[in-house]
């Protein structure tokens, strides 16, 4: 199966180099973090973002944070940088995994035997690791996603929210990478990319990535689902997800939530598209995962993405009146009941609930 050929993290001479996303699609330029401190600023600033791809970037850092150390830090040390890293974004549980997982690898107990050099080592390898583990999950998953689709080849029309490609992720996508399997399986795809107001993921990036790739895409406000869905032939709606609960409750990109209330009323299948790395089966449901709020000025202008001299990367853009106030959550979550099934790299959870969850993935605490 083909894969994007996208590369929007590098790991180069024990640097590491990120495609910023925040100047996309204006320029693609990459910037390079060599410390732990560029790595929580890049995740936090969302130069890079999209779940997979942060827990990733954020491996690199416990990488960068070890190189960095002349010598070998106590556990208690080592413990505080990993909360402060996890501390850079709250929704996605992936980067929590990420951390928990190299920690596995290092247990407190045998910790005093550990060099530095074990540290370096493993840090490093756990970070290429996850890397590779992640393509290989998202191609796994995006040929399950085909069955779905079943009548080949078909015109298919699929609504998708944010920004779940190569972009999000090690390369190829989530609920993009079912999208790219499509259409490489020789079906007719087209796209219909909603903006994802208020940071614009699916303006700036999915409609990037999709013309970049020669997908037929349409790029449509986040208010359209309903227009398009009563006048227009929609078969599906995919997206991705950044934590899913033990019942299946998911929380996504702001924006989600009524996408799928729309799609239910209109009898479209809403399906999910993640990985064993957003499963969250430590809370019973969504009302547990802690949604992000971020800056007001994201909402009431368009030029709340500036660089490091405070000069904007986009136009100037001011929307709304000076001292308005406004809310900007990040995620919402969308009840597993409007979920018509989650594609994973094992295969189909449908219906979605606790059991079908818990069957596909046993061993996952
Ligand atoms: O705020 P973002 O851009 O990090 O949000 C990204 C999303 O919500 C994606 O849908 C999710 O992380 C899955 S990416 C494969």
């Amino acid at each position: 199966m083909q894969k994007s050929g996208l590369k929007p993290i590098l790991w180069n001479d024990e640097k590491l180099i990120l495609l910023d996303q925040r100047v996309l699609p204006g320029s693609a330029s990459y910037l390079t973090a060599t410390t732990m401190e560029d790595v929580i600023h890049a995740i936090r600033e969302m130069a890079v973002r999209g779940a997979p791809a942060i827990a990733i970037t954020g491996a690199f850092g416990i990488a960068l944070y070890l190189n960095g150390c002349s010598s070998k830090p106590s556990y208690s040390e080592l413990n505080k940088k990993l909360t402060e890293l996890l501390e850079s974004r709250p929704t996605a549980v992936n980067l929590r995994l990420a951390i928990e997982e190299f920690l596995s690898r290092f247990p407190e107990k045998s910790y005093s035997q550990t060099t530095l050099s074990d540290l370096k080592n493993g840090a490093e390898t756990f970070a290429l690791f996850m890397l590779e583990e992640d393509l290989g999950n998202n191609l796994a998953l995006a040929r399950n996603g085909l069955s779905l689709f079943p009548n080949s080849p078909s015109d298919l029309h699929i609504v998708t929210h944010c920004n779940t490609g190569a972009l999000a992720t090690a390369g190829h996508g989530t609920a993009l990478g079912v999208i790219r399997s499509l259409r490489d399986a020789g079906h007719s795809v087209t796209v219909y990319a909603d903006e994802t107001r208020p940071y614009l993921q699916g303006a700036r990036l999915t409609a990037w990535e999709m013309k970049e790739e020669g997908i037929p895409a349409y790029l449509i406000t986040d208010n359209m689902a309903g227009w398009l869905m009563s006048t227009r032939k929609v078969d599906a709606v995919i997206v991705g997800a950044d934590r899913i609960a033990s019942n299946g409750d998911t929380a996504n990109k702001i924006g989600t939530y009524p996408l799928a209330i729309v799609a239910k009323h209109h009898g479209v299948p809403f399906y999910v598209a993640a990985t064993e790395k957003s499963m969250d089966f430590r809370i019973p449901d969504g009302s547990h995962i802690p949604i992000e709020m971020r800056k007001e000025s994201e909402v009431t202008t368009f030029s709340f993405l500036k660089d490091e001299n405070g000069k904007p990367l986009l136009d100037e853009g001011v929307i709304a009146p000076a001292g308005m106030e406004a809310l900007n959550p990040s995620f919402d979550v969308t009840p597993a009941s409007l979920i018509s099934g989650i594609i994973t790299e094992r295969g189909i959870v449908s219906p979605v609930n606790e059991t079908n969850l818990r069957k596909m993935f046993p061993e996952t605490t």
